[in-house]
């Protein structure tokens, strides 16, 4: 092993989709993590739109990945009109791909975007009080800095803005590249357990 990674997983496929989960859950809880952010691509009325975000939940019992956004952001209408999305993490030292395919369900007022706003820290809420919508053209390149009173306000008035996306995963393909020989796996959810092959790399 070139990389240093203990790869007993390499030729099993149970193992690997532990891997793949593991990564995933590591990612969410470990901000040094390369899985810590993910690129998240959705179906956008010009076209394909990818965009990095935080991974901030991963459940493998729950088959689901988590993300936060803003809903004036363009993905949270993309989103509704196509919930289909593609999830893409990659771990350049592990050499690690994973590519998810899934459905996002947009959270706004419920127990589960209850909890994600209350686990988040105080950086992150100022972004969903911003009076200026994501995406909004600017006269001046810093139009949008938080002002002093921004910052000294409640956190709680962006609490509106906020959305938890939880993705629902169907597909997973796995992408490991070895020194000793890639391995590709595919894993796609048969509504009971998963249900995985080999792929050539
Ligand atoms: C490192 C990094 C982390 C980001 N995390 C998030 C995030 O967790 N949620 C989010 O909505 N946008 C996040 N963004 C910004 C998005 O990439 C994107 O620019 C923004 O959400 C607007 O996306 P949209 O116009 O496609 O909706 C992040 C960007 C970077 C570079």
């Amino acid at each position: 092993v070139t990389n240093g990674l203990d790869d007993a997983f390499r030729d099993d496929l149970d193992a690997t989709l532990d891997q793949a989960w593991l990564r995933l859950t590591r990612g969410a809880a470990d901000r040094r993590s390369a899985m810590h952010t993910v690129t998240v691509a959705t179906a956008g009325a010009e076209g394909p739109q990818a965009r990095t975000v935080v991974l901030r939940g991963a459940d493998r019992g729950a088959r689901t990945v988590r993300f936060h956004t803003d809903v004036r952001t363009p993905k949270v209408a993309e989103l509704a009109a196509d919930p289909r999305v593609s999830v893409l993490a990659y771990d350049p030292r592990a050499k690690i791909q994973l590519r998810l395919s899934g459905l996002a369900a947009v959270h706004d007022a419920d127990v589960v975007a209850d909890a994600a706003w209350a686990g988040s820290a105080p950086g992150s809420r100022l972004c969903y009080r911003a009076p200026l919508p994501p995406g909004t053209t600017l006269d001046a390149p810093g139009a949008a800095d938080p002002t002093d009173a921004l910052r000294a306000a409640d956190s709680e008035t962006g609490r509106p803005n906020f959305r938890a996306v939880l993705v629902t995963v169907a597909r997973i393909d796995w992408l490991y590249l070895a020194a000793t020989g890639h391995r590709r796996a595919g894993f796609e959810w048969d509504g009971a357990a998963w249900r995985g092959r080999w792929l050539a790399p």
